[in-house]
């Protein structure tokens, strides 16, 4: 089978292209032909050693989130059969509940090998069938930025209908915290960094626009959005720059997602009492379990919801893909197809 791999963590140049044998599956294991891959930003931190000693420092395939077909499974196997539309769960061994330190290191694509690559063997519980109306493609953006909003929104900010969410910036996650908080019914403050982008967020049903390049102090517009009242939940993607920003939104008793450290990871000069005195709720999220997963896509099903998919690079061009979401011109997600 072909795959990608990153030689060594040292940006795209380091992505090669390789002949590997095929993987053949034992007792109770599928066969998978990857179709679709996503990328997510936490790719690029790999792809540039961000991670360290906690990632595999030669030879690994990166990407943690894919979809595709059954083509062979093992004996043993009962839930799955050849043909099967599939989508891998973004942390192989967090099942259910609460994790723990082994089963936060089971994400693919990290310390281990992930999805680029044209085959690939896992475990019944590693997988969900993917929901009859979403391309491979879309499927494939479902295992980490889809359910890390679905945890922010619905699983630990359980947002109800006529709430009001705020969602920073327009990649993957926010776009999926967009659309789940309108199924749930709230309504929704965008920001962005481009007015053409806000247009579009307009058009996937947010009811206000907030271009945060143009208003650093975009917490104020989102306050006197809310009339004064805060904002129940924001989708902290921004981290040390946006913090202070968004504490300045959300009302006494909020939540913030905080997902993202998209402009720094500490939380720089912020004065503590501001979220004590305020009894702000600061939930972190880490993407979600398999059990949350299939939640997920069921709901995606009933309500036929569409990932924003930007652009669907060829697996020849997987290294421009890594470009394009480096450069941060895109809406939504990125993907290569297999
Ligand atoms: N905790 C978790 O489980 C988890 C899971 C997935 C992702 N994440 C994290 O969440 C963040 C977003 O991930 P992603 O995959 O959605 O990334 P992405 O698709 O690459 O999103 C990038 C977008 O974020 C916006 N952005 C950048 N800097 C910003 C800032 N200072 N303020 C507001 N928006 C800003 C920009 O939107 P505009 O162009 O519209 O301005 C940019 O296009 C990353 O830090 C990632 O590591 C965490």
């Amino acid at each position: 089978m072909k795959a990608v791999v990153l030689a060594s963590p040292d940006g795209p140049s380091a992505l090669v292209f390789k002949d590997l044998p095929d993987p053949k599956p034992g007792h109770d294991e599928i066969l998978v032909r990857i179709r679709a891959t996503s990328l997510n930003y936490r790719d690029v931190l790999i792809l540039d050693g961000a991670y360290r000693k906690l990632q595999k420092q030669q030879d690994l395939i990166p990407l943690s989130d894919a979809a595709g077909d059954v083509v062979e499974v093992g004996s043993g196997v009962e839930k799955f059969q050849v043909g099967d539309r599939v989508t891998a769960n973004f942390f192989s061994e967090w099942l259910a509940g609460e994790p723990d330190k082994e089963t936060m290191h089971s994400d693919w694509g990290r310390n281990r090998d992930g999805m680029l690559c044209q085959l690939k063997v896992f475990k019944a519980h590693h997988l969900v069938k993917t929901p009859t109306h979403l391309s491979d493609a879309e499927a494939a953006t479902l295992p980490c930025a889809g359910l890390t909003a679905w945890s922010s929104i619905i699983g630990e900010g359980k947002i109800k209908p006529g709430e009001l969410v705020l969602t920073q910036g327009t990649g993957g996650v926010s776009l999926f915290a967009l659309q789940f908080a309108k199924m749930a019914g709230a309504e929704v403050i965008a920001t962005s960094s481009s007015n053409q982008k806000l247009a579009k967020a307009q058009k996937l049903g947010a009811a206000h626009l907030i271009n945060y390049k143009d208003n650093p102090n975009w917490g104020e517009i989102a306050l006197d959005i809310s009339h004064g009242k805060g904002v129940d939940h924001v989708v902290e993607l921004g981290g040390t720059q946006t913090l202070k920003q968004s504490l300045m939104a959300i009302r006494p008793g909020g939540t913030l997602g905080m997902i993202g450290v998209l402009s720094g990871a500490t939380l720089g000069d912020i004065l503590l009492p501001f979220i004590v005195s305020r009894k702000v709720r600061m939930q972190g999220v880490t993407v979600g379990s398999a059990e949350e997963m299939a939640v997920m896509c069921r709901a995606i099903a009933l309500h036929k919801l569409k990932p924003v998919v930007d652009k669907t690079f060829p697996f020849e061009e997987a290294k421009e893909a890594f470009m394009y979401i480096q450069s941060g011109a895109h809406f939504g997600n990125v993907c290569i197809g297999v």
